[in-house]
């Protein structure tokens, strides 16, 4: 159990499923020191069959500190020795998957975002899982599923798992999930977001804590929705397809650091070094593909980026080292670019959460079985 108010993370990189792997998050750290790192989803059953491989799944450098686990699972007894055998690794805290529409999680009986379904479960599952930890279990859920997407649909969902269990940050992906008829990434971009119903529950759970995440791209973006009010703030896709930008701004504008004078070039030369020794350090992998790709979007809408994609693609297939890569193919990108620091951060939608509380839906009403369910 926490006993202080729970402080969550101000900003946080989302977990993306092979794309928030260790390689990704150590550059991402070498960009940002105080983004929370939130890891690839791993399913519980993987933790407890792989426990005598447990270092090629949970392992990471200390840097990455603050690190977050995201487990996804439905076995109570899964989840509980998966959390047990986690917190030798020393995550900074564990986030139970509710969110994740992906066939390949949904699918399989009751797992991701179908959870929201039965909220008792999710505390259960909630609850076992802090009796193997010392650090804060979160929730990261969706607004709704299907056709149950009404604001107190959504309330009714944690209120149950906040008064059952010991979670008490939430982070909500502001859309829906559909679970049949569109893939995954359509289940990112089709439902609409509802900001409001995320600033409703900051209104009606006062005592909780929430971070919002879905379609925030910029670090106006990220400003104006902690100035309405978000405890936290995730990015996923943004920080992944163009961390540079995106995440070279946290430190200063969320964290109050001073400006760096970090260049591109030297994140690179960390990187190559940091990937030439976990090359294949696991037999068959990691790959000279599986490092280089975190780097496909550092060159994001800057002078050479297609061309040195290209050369780089090439260059996986010829070269033995990410030095020899790198070496190949840098030269397509301008110095000035390689050498500059950050620039300003470009403008994004900072008015994207200015009216909120006009469109916030009418208030939770708790239905009276809701608390005879509790008792
Ligand atoms: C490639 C990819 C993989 C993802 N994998 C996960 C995952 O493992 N667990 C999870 O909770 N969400 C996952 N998500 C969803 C993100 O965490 C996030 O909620 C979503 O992308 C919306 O945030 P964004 O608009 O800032 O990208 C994934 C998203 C992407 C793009």
């Amino acid at each position: 159990m926490v006993a202080n108010r729970y402080l969550p993370p101000w900003f946080s990189v989302a977990p993306m499923m092979d794309w928030t792997d260790h390689h990704y998050r150590t550059l991402a750290r070498l960009i940002s020191k105080h983004s929370w790192l939130y890891t690839e989803m791993l399913a519980a059953e993987t933790i407890v069959y792989q426990k005598g491989n447990l270092d090629r799944f949970l392992a990471y450098s200390p840097d990455q500190h603050p690190i977050v686990l995201q487990i996804g699972g439905s076995n109570l007894d899964n989840l509980a020795k998966a959390t047990e055998l986690a917190s030798a690794y020393c995550y900074d805290e564990i986030n139970f998957n509710c969110g994740c529409p992906s066939p390949r999680v949904a699918g399989r009986g009751c797992f991701g975002v179908r959870l929201m379904l039965d909220p008792k479960f999710v505390a259960e599952a909630i609850s076992v899982m802090a009796a193997n930890t010392n650090v804060p279990v979160t929730v990261k859920c969706r607004i709704g599923v299907d056709n149950h997407d009404s604001y107190n649909e959504l309330c009714d969902f944690i209120y149950k798992v906040s008064s059952l269990s010991p979670a008490k940050h939430f982070i909500i992906h502001s859309r829906k999930a559909l679970l049949n008829g569109i893939t995954p990434a359509e289940n990112r971009s089709i439902p609409p977001l509802k900001y409001e119903y995320f600033y409703g529950l900051l209104r009606d759970f006062p005592d909780l804590t929430f971070t919002i995440n879905g379609g925030i791209a910029s670090i106006d973006e990220i400003n104006s929705a902690r100035m309405a009010g978000a405890h936290g703030v995730m990015v996923g896709r943004a920080a992944y397809n163009n961390p540079w930008h995106l995440l070279g701004h946290i430190d200063t504008a969320v964290y109050g650091a001073s400006r760096s004078s970090l260049t591109r070039r030297q994140v690179l030369e960390k990187y190559q070094v940091y990937g030439d020794s976990v090359l294949m350090k696991y037999g068959l992998g990691p790959t000279l593909r599986d490092i280089t790709k975190p780097l496909l979007g550092f060159f994001h809408s800057e002078p050479g980026n297609g061309l040195w994609k290209r050369k780089a693609d090439a260059a996986i297939q010829t070269c033995s080292t990410i030095k020899a890569l790198l070496d190949e193919t840098l030269a397509v990108i301008p110095d000035s670019v390689l050498d500059s620091p950050l620039a300003e951060s470009s403008c994004g939608r900072g008015y994207l959460f200015a009216n909120m509380d006009s469109l916030l839906p009418p208030p939770y009403i708790r239905r009276e079985e809701d608390d005879t369910m509790l008792t």
